[in-house]
């Protein structure tokens, strides 16, 4: 028997608007990703919903998974998965999110991607709400800021809980909710998590504004878990949070503080939240410095007990340090933190640390005691095809392999890490920067930048390799 369980669920990873294009097909309406323009390396992302000439919406065509959703699955198929993490567009199932019947045309693209999925015997792991809100809850309810929200999203939840209840068993309330958390990162992550627009599009720094948009996703996800149990039975709720290992940058007892305390208000607090049910002791000294007063409802702080999440998820790209004063700064998916000098970083200047995975699983695992999966890991790199027209990247399966040894020694350490789903298994539109050309997948879509290619899928070395680590169950790698 190896280190890993034989229902070790091997998968990959994706997202409605960063891969399935088709943006106003079959009635879906704008959602934020859709007005976000392409940015770059050193050019951030805009939110422009009155198209200005030349603007370009890469999230509008993403990757023709809308169209080519049954080629992609027999790829997962071909790769071995047992799980595919995908998210729902919300604007496809309700275009302005406050519609009181949800788009048949919406649900039934859904019914036809499980159906591809149950073929090939693969168990969707199915994400509600990732960076897709539609537009129209931005402009009327400030995003999640505006309480409201709320029942848009239980309404759509139960949409789906009602259509997919016995296809879905694994569902994620949000991604990352623990974006909203930062004041720093780029508009995707920061405006289509919280949805800001119009005053508080230049206000997601006030800590005032995040937290309150934050404690409506908290109650919404907490019904939801509740709404799922009554019409799912069987379902399992999983938190997902970013997650990135903070270490102190020296011994010094002020640095070791400020790594408890960026590790609790980044990475523990929305877990703390989601999985023992309450809000934790540390963030009324944390309000309090901020001036933060939330307003609670009656009924929120019962709904936050009664729905507590099953498992826990998280993305893991990076570790960071944190000190009480001083340090080089690194970037990260989500937050900005130190440089830390054992460490190398990728293109994109994140830091790449597979011990941190290890160490990462263990915390979570110590602090919660339930079933942890990793639903994003991944290299973002510049893929050229070569003169062969193969795709090499030697990094990308040095990067994974890395990762897996580290997630496989957590599993030995005693942690019940119960799945691997590399991010952007195959190639998609950045989150961050809009990009084709920060590459993620073991698939190569011949999509590019400038809008040019033919949307071809290829199958880069790192498909051959991982298709070899699922046979093993991770003991070939
Ligand atoms: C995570 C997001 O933060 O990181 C994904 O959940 C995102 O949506 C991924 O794509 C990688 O980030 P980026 O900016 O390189 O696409």
């Amino acid at each position: 028997m190896g280190v890993l369980p034989d229902n070790f669920l091997w998968g990959g990873a994706i997202s409605a608007n960063q891969s399935e294009g088709a943006w106003d097909a079959d009635g879906k309406g704008a959602s934020f990703a859709d007005v976000c323009t392409a940015g770059g390396a050193g050019e951030a992302r805009r939110i422009e919903p009155r198209f200005p000439p030349g603007a370009r919406y890469p999230s509008r065509e993403g990757v023709d998974f809308y169209r080519r959703y049954r080629e992609d699955i027999a790829l997962a198929a071909e790769l071995g998965f047992k799980v595919f993490r995908l998210s729902i567009a919300w604007t496809r199932i309700f275009p302005t999110g406050f519609e009181d019947e949800p788009n048949e045309a919406g649900l039934r693209f859904y019914d036809g991607v499980f159906s591809e999925l149950e073929r090939f015997g693969i168990e969707p792991l199915v994400t509600i709400s990732h960076y897709e809100m539609p537009y129209a809850m931005v402009e009327r309810c400030n995003g999640w800021y505006g309480r409201e929200a709320i029942d848009c999203y239980l309404r759509y939840c139960e949409a789906l809980f009602r259509r997919y209840s016995g296809r879905v068993r694994l569902w994620l309330t949000f991604n990352e909710i623990n974006a909203g958390t930062m004041p720093s990162g780029a508009p995707l992550s920061l405006g289509c998590v919280r949805g800001y627009t119009g005053p508080l599009l230049s206000a997601p720094t006030e800590a005032a504004v995040r937290y309150q948009a934050l404690h409506h996703q908290f109650v919404a996800a907490a019904e939801a878990v509740q709404l799922a149990r009554e019409l799912c039975p069987g379902a399992k709720l999983g938190c997902m949070n970013a997650f990135s290992a903070l270490y102190p940058r020296t011994c010094r007892p002020e640095d070791m503080l400020s790594a408890q305390r960026e590790m609790r208000y980044t990475n523990w607090f929305c877990s703390d939240v989601q999985l023992r049910g309450e809000y934790p002791a540390y963030m009324r000294r944390r309000f309090e410095e901020l001036g933060v007063k939330l307003d609670v409802r009656p009924g929120d702080a019962e709904a936050l007990r009664r729905g507590v999440h099953d498992f826990y998820t998280c993305s893991y790209y990076t570790s960071g340090c944190a000190a009480a004063s001083g340090g080089e700064g690194a970037a990260g998916n989500l937050a900005a933190s130190l440089k830390n000098p054992y460490l190398e970083a990728s293109g994109w200047g994140w830091q790449i640390d597979p011990q941190g995975l290890r160490w990462s699983l263990n915390a979570i695992y110590d602090r919660y005691r339930v079933p942890v999966m990793v639903v994003e890991n991944g290299l973002g790199a510049l893929d050229e095809p070569s003169a062969d027209g193969r795709i090499h990247d030697p990094y990308r399966i040095d990067y994974l392999r890395r990762h897996i040894e580290q997630l496989k020694e957590a599993a030995r350490d005693g942690v019940e890490v119960t799945g691997y789903t590399p991010w952007g298994w195959i190639d998609l539109v950045s989150a961050s920067t809009g990009e084709l050309a920060k590459r993620y997948g073991l698939v190569y879509v011949d999509r590019r930048d400038d809008g040019s290619g033919s949307f071809e899928r290829r199958r880069k070395d790192s498909f051959y390799w991982y298709a070899r680590v699922i046979a093993s169950n991770g003991e070939e790698l």
